[in-house]
């Protein structure tokens, strides 16, 4: 490992943007499918992850819903939790902010209760046990209606105290922000923090409804807004954070290869990015092969990684009191490790 991969495995960080449903290793895919008595189209891990090939966004998400299939009993949930979880502890994320769209399973029968009980109960242990804290984000699908998203945000209210936001993410071209006015207007009623996948496929102008017409408290990607310069000064005016996926971009063909990823720019003026795996096993890598891929091509500086660390803290979906121990961890690890 060289000096700057170790350094950036061992920093402690923060992961703002992952879906839980796009973390289930091929593995355990194989093992839930057999738990719950059903047969998928592949037989073994590598075969299984050899179909994670992907042309763009909707070809991703055919893949990623198939797999959801697999998500049906509350254990389902804890263990995919728990086990996103574990890789948190092992690679230095000290907090964790974690998506699942519970619309893919309720319209199968899923109950509500199931899903929470189990994300949530694999939350409470991996504090407990492992001293990760974690915040659970709902996602809404944009494919789906306004109306869908409304009966959604009803279904989680005897849980609104352990959801930390509510976001929304699927196909994104054909579906702007603005199809979801209102419903962002009454999660932030509801006193909801919220975030939106905007500007990943989609044009910069979703990215600008996404701030004007929302007024989310985060981007995720945010990717096509550096081609509109006044929008990329109203990022930056207002510090809105980006939670931007390197490998994600890669693997569906946002960017054709990393040396050309825009994390570079997005530093160099000004707006306040954070690095995040989005589907770790589908996009062949968490967090910190995210941070060691994207520093490598784009020769990113220690300062740079430090700063995405820090952001990734300051972004979070915590209190300031938080805020401020885990920076303090940083800068106490930065001292410790001047070598780097
Ligand atoms: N759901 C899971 N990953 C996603 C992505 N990259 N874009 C939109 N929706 C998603
Ligand atoms: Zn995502």
């Amino acid at each position: 490992m060289t000096d700057r991969a170790q350094f950036i495995r061992q920093l402690p960080k923060a992961e703002l943007h992952m879906h839980l449903e796009g973390s289930i290793e091929p593995q355990m895919m194989l093992s839930l499918a057999e738990r719950n008595g059903m047969t998928l189209r592949w037989q073994t891990a590598d075969a299984l992850r050899s179909a994670y090939e992907f042309s763009n966004l909707q070809d991703f998400l055919n893949l990623y819903f198939e797999g959801c299939k697999v998500l049906v009993q509350q254990q389902d949930f804890y263990d995919i939790t728990r086990a996103y979880l574990r890789r948190c502890a092992a690679d230095n994320v000290l907090h964790a902010e974690m998506f699942i769209g519970p619309q893919s399973f309720t319209e199968r029968g899923v109950t509500i209760r199931a899903l929470m009980d189990g994300v949530l109960g694999a939350v409470d242990d991996a504090r407990r046990e492992d001293g990760v804290s974690s915040g659970l984000l709902i996602s809404a699908h944009r494919h789906r209606t306004e109306a869908d998203a409304f009966a959604l945000l009803d279904s989680i209210a005897p849980w609104q105290d352990r959801v930390a936001g509510v976001g929304m993410g699927g196909p994104e071209v054909g579906n702007p922000p603005s199809k979801f006015v209102n419903f962002f207007a009454e999660c932030k009623r509801r006193g909801f923090k919220t975030s939106i996948h905007a500007g990943e496929e989609g044009p910069a102008a979703y990215v600008r409804e996404a701030v004007e017409l929302l007024d989310v408290d985060r981007i995720d990607h945010g990717n096509a807004a550096l081609s509109d310069p006044s929008l990329v000064e109203l990022l930056r005016a207002r510090a809105i954070p980006l939670t931007v996926c390197p490998l994600s971009n890669l693997r569906l063909k946002g960017v054709s290869s990393l040396t050309e990823h825009p994390l570079r720019e997005m530093l160099q003026k000004g707006l306040f990015a954070t690095v995040n795996s989005d589907d770790p096993p589908y996009f062949g890598g968490y967090v910190n092969e995210n941070l060691i891929e994207v520093q490598r091509s784009l020769d990113l500086g220690r300062d740079d990684i430090v700063t995405l660390a820090k952001n990734s803290f300051r972004a979070a979906f915590i209190d300031e009191a938080d805020k401020a121990r885990y920076l303090s961890l940083i800068d106490q690890y930065v001292k410790q490790n001047a070598h780097f």
